[in-house]
């Protein structure tokens, strides 16, 4: 209950001190206020009971888009006995996977029109265009569209017809993880939420029954809004899972080869170990991770937490926040996609060229059993 009251109080200072954008105080403080109350209360959690899956039955769930989301989807969707028809562009490489796993496999716009539930599940960026192009018009009337995460909707790259019902199941974990649980009888927990009704007052059971039939009910599904899973989900991998955790290890490394340490030894303590801990945390917390820690990690891990956290952290993550609130961050990324995606080639290629690469691949070779990871 501690760490929620002080989560409770950082938000609530969020909302009034500004972070280190071009934006004023007011601006910044605004957008915070607007979207979280200081005291949210915990969200509605859902299990199987509350999730049957029989508003699926009889009908057809086409997976518009077969990569890492949508092939985990269509196969534990059939696996659960739902009748599932995959949808691709033409010419499309996982289209002919799909075919070959067994499914009828189809165009978008031929997969779309015999949707009860059509679950969009192609890259966001190429989202918009391909609503546009393939999908939108040949839905039938009052269908539900299905989105794996909140993006194209709450940014408003796409703005479905009125008639459709639109709603949001949001796995938490990529497809491969989907599926391998749901293959051991498990699931992991999933965001679930509802934009619009249809008119026969059906997406909601659908939605529910989509969560239960690739096995996320067997966990928990917690009822959200997409605004709030496409902004904590894009500020997370920002600030924390991708880009914060990234940052630290890069710099780290970097600091360890440039004090003499060898590049093998820098990366197995700045890299490789982040499995056992990121291990712990999932299984047992915070505080759980910490026990099964030494004293001296444990008591050094305060050391750094409290040099490393400082009013200069908590200003770029609020400005991280504050880009993702506005829709800053989401028409960059489009802007970019747009026009040929000069900035994030530019980085990519630049990311790939670091030296902590030759270090990584020396040390995977150790473990070749990896590359089936
Ligand atoms: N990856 C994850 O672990 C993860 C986790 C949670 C949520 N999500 C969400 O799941 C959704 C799907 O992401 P994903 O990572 O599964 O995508 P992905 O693996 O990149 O899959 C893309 C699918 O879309 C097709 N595709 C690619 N570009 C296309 C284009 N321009 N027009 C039409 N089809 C195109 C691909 O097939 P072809 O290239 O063969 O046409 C493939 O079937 C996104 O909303 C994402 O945010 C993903």
């Amino acid at each position: 209950m501690r760490g929620i009251g002080s989560l409770r109080g950082k938000l609530h200072e969020m909302a009034v001190v500004p972070g280190p954008t071009d934006r004023s105080a007011a601006q910044v403080g605004a957008i915070f206020a607007a979207v979280h109350a200081p005291d949210a209360p915990p969200a509605r959690i859902l299990g199987a009971l509350d999730a049957p899956i029989t508003p699926l039955v009889g009908r057809t769930v086409a997976v518009l888009g077969y990569g890492n989301q949508g092939r985990a989807h269509a196969l534990n969707l059939r696996d659960s006995g739902l009748r599932v028809v995959v949808g691709g562009r033409d010419g499309s490489a996982k289209v002919e996977a799909a075919r070959s796993e067994g499914f009828e496999a189809t165009t978008l716009t031929k997969a779309a029109a015999q949707a009860d539930l059509a679950i969009v599940a192609l890259p966001d960026q190429a989202q918009p265009a391909a609503w546009g192009r393939w999908i939108e018009d040949a839905l039938p009337r009052g269908t539900v569209v299905g989105f794996v995460h909140g993006f194209a909707i709450r940014f408003g790259f796409i703005a479905p017809r009125e008639d459709l019902g639109v709603v949001l199941v949001a796995p938490k974990g990529p497809g491969a993880t989907l599926r391998a649980r749901f293959e051991e009888g498990r699931g992991i927990p999933a965001l679930v939420a509802v934009e619009r009704e249809n008119a026969a007052g059906e997406a909601r059971s659908l939605a529910l029954a989509w969560a239960a039939g690739i096995g996320c009910a067997r966990s928990g599904l917690i009822e959200t809004t997409f605004a709030a899973e496409a902004e904590s989900d894009l500020f997370g991998e920002q600030a924390v899972l991708c880009g914060g955790l990234l940052a630290l290890v890069h710099e780290a490394y970097a600091l360890l080869v440039e004090s003499g340490y060898p590049p093998e030894v820098a990366y197995i303590e700045c890299c490789h170990e982040v499995k056992q801990v990121a291990d712990l945390l999932y299984a047992r917390g915070p505080d759980g991770m910490r026990r099964a820690i030494s004293d001296t990690a444990e008591f050094g891990a305060f050391v750094a937490e409290k040099a490393l956290v400082d009013e200069h952290l908590r200003a770029t993550l609020r400005a991280l926040l504050a880009d993702v609130r506005s829709g800053e961050f989401a028409r960059r990324f489009m802007r970019d996609h747009d026009g040929g995606h000069p900035e994030f080639g530019a980085w990519r290629r630049a990311a790939s060229g670091h030296s902590i690469e030759a270090a990584s691949a020396r040390v995977r070779a150790l473990m070749p059993w990896l590359k089936d990871a």
